[in-house]
């Protein structure tokens, strides 16, 4: 029996993603559980100036690679790692642990990737994003036996922008995957970068700038990202104008940062507030959403405004998401929003 994991189907699918991936020099790159080197040798071929290291916990495997004349260090996952890289690539461990697997021989755990098969998965994930370089790339690979919707779950509640980039029929009944994650600009950017959330149209990080707590958001439509910040920008400061909305502090063609707001949203502020509470808070946004009408704004959200006005501990309404409002001539917010109290009263 062979004492690490020779190239198999798996191998073959990320190595030809990764000899795909377009306009991207990395200057470095990790290879985490190297095996038989053979990612490594595919980086090293495309990008012959790239300085390739690659970790393993298997002995055997990092002698064959040496002998191979490739850059090798003893790591369990990113343990013996101090420094970031252009480029990390990973096929990792992904079978689900059976009652005869052994864990402590090293064959097994070039195979199963934990009770489930995600754990490590989720693990190299987890600890990737602080090796990573800006405008780096991880490219990595799943299986359908590693349990698909947990990981697409755990990548839809981080900071990584997913890209799919091909996906193969194995066996019988088993799919790979393989996967391209960037983190966007904002995330070096902010001082102890952290999810807040994600939806179809971006991304929102919360983080420290200039020793103030700030949120980010990042437009995940690449094509119409400058003009969706532009817009959002516009529409933000015109609103601070009237102290609507959260303070804007700056804007980039990347994100627009601006102050963070502690609060709960709308709808979730109503399920729980006292009739007087709710008055009050409902009579604030009528007064904003006239202020607003008067700037000739429209805010575009506000019939139903439930996820996009925010409720703070001291009961202060702050209407958020300004990239789709408008300026018009005939302001309807008040009218919108008193339909939305029309429905809940
Ligand atoms: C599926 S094999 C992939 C090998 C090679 N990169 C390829 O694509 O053919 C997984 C590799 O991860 C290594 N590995 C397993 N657990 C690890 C850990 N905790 N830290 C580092 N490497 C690990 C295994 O020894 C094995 O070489």
């Amino acid at each position: 029996m062979t004492l690490f994991y020779e190239p198999e189907a798996d191998t073959l699918l990320i190595a030809k993603a990764i000899a795909h991936l377009d306009g991207f020099q990395p200057k470095t790159a990790l290879d985490v559980g190297v095996g038989s080197g053979a990612l490594s040798q595919v980086i090293q071929k495309k990008w012959p100036s790239c300085h390739v290291l690659g970790i393993d916990i298997n002995d055997a495997a990092l002698e064959h690679c040496q002998n191979l004349g490739l850059h090798v260090q003893k790591s369990d996952l990113f343990e013996t790692i101090s420094t970031k890289f252009n480029l990390i690539v990973c096929n990792p461990p992904y079978l689900p642990q059976n009652e005869h697997d052994d864990m402590t021989d090293a064959y097994t755990r070039a195979l199963v990737g934990g009770k489930n098969g995600y754990e490590y998965i989720l693990a190299f994930l987890e600890q990737a994003k602080q090796f990573l370089e800006e405008n780096g790339k991880i490219v990595f690979l799943f299986s359908s036996l590693s349990n698909k919707s947990v990981i697409d779950t755990e990548l839809y509640k981080s900071p990584y922008i997913v890209k799919f980039l091909t996906t193969e029929h194995v066996g019988l009944m088993e799919d790979l995957y393989v996967y391209e994650l960037t983190l966007p600009k904002a995330y070096f950017v902010l001082q102890k970068p952290q999810f807040l959330a994600k939806g179809k149209r971006g991304l929102v990080l919360k983080g420290m700038s200039k020793k103030k707590v700030v949120v980010a958001k990042v437009p995940l439509d690449e094509t119409q990202r400058i003009k969706i910040l532009e817009k959002e920008a516009l529409f933000l400061k015109r609103a601070n104008e009237s102290h609507i909305g959260p303070t804007y502090l700056m804007h980039t063609d990347h994100y627009i940062l601006m102050e963070y707001v502690d609060g709960v949203h709308l709808r979730d502020y109503l399920k729980s507030a006292t009739p007087m509470q709710k008055e009050t808070v409902l009579v604030k946004i009528m007064h904003q959403c006239e202020k607003l009408d008067k700037a000739g704004i429209a805010k575009a959200e506000m019939t139903n405004p439930g996820k996009n006005i925010l409720v703070t501990k001291t009961h202060k309404p702050v209407l958020i998401d300004f990239e789709r409002a408008s300026f018009t001539q005939k302001t309807k917010n008040a009218n919108q929003f008193k339909e939305f109290i029309k429905r809940h009263s």
